[in-house]
């Protein structure tokens, strides 16, 4: 386990520890946040209710075991584009996607490898919880360049404004005293902050949603059957940018 905080470093780590203490399914899932299934049917039923079609081309950064590229491979004309930091992550989604033509690709030094205009949407769920401010704010940057006009970024964060997001940052304290890294950081951000960034960047912000707030519309479609229909809360909070011009 690390003595201090490397944030790529300490998640490898984390998932290496689990898939050592656990059948695979269940390591990987955990590693991932957990409720594969669940929160993989909210992350769809966000883009869906954010404009997703059966067509659209979408980069899922920080894509992990796939909780979110499992409800996407049975739309056939679909084209996605998956990056992760960690190898064994990117190995189990590949098998379990088994979608030939769906990119998972290792990602180095958080870049995108698209051109411009070559993305409708670029996802990163729970990710940025997990990077330095500088380190996401890259990446928004590079969301501009490779988003079609009119495309969008949707992406989950952690904010103290949401009081069950604590337990997770009194985790982090916890670390601190006692002087053990057990995990990978978690980080927070003020959604104000957010709409500056936005502003800097030139994203148009299109939603901006608490964790606790039923804020996820899910429907049969998104659903498959395995979600009730109706509006939940994602846990995380979200945020929703439009690249102006579509
Ligand atoms: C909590 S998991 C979420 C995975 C996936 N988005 C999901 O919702 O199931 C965070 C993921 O971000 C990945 N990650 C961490 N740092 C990253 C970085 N700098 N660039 C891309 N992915 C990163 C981790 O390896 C991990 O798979």
């Amino acid at each position: 386990m690390s003595t201090q905080l490397d944030y790529v470093q300490s998640y490898a780590e984390m998932v290496r520890a689990y898939l050592a203490a656990y059948p695979e399914d269940e390591a990987v899932a955990r590693a991932v946040g957990g409720a594969f299934e669940h929160f993989g049917i909210l992350e769809h039923s966000l883009l869906r209710q954010f404009g997703l079609k059966d067509d659209s081309r979408v980069v899922d950064v920080g894509c992990g075991a796939g909780r979110l590229t499992a409800q996407l491979t049975r739309y056939p004309g679909l084209r996605y584009l998956g990056l992760d930091v960690v190898p064994e992550l990117l190995d189990y989604n590949r098998r379990k996607a088994a979608r030939p033509d769906f990119r998972l690709e290792l990602c180095q030094d958080n870049r995108i490898p698209l051109g411009e205009n070559g993305a409708d949407f670029v996802t990163f769920f729970s990710v940025f919880t997990h990077l330095l401010h500088e380190e996401s704010y890259f990446y928004l940057e590079q969301c501009r360049r490779v988003l079609a006009p009119g495309g969008r970024v949707i992406f989950s964060f952690f904010e103290f404004a949401v009081d069950q997001q604590w337990s997770v940052f009194e985790g982090n304290v916890d670390w601190v005293r006692k002087r053990s890294y057990l995990g990978h950081i978690n980080v927070f951000i003020h959604a104000d902050d957010l709409r500056l960034w936005a502003r800097r960047l030139g994203f148009e912000v299109v939603a901006m949603e608490r964790g606790d707030a039923p804020a996820v519309v899910v429907t049969s479609a998104s659903a498959g059957g395995k979600v009730a229909p109706g509006q939940h809360a994602l846990g995380q909070s979200f945020c929703v940018l439009e690249k102006p011009g579509g």
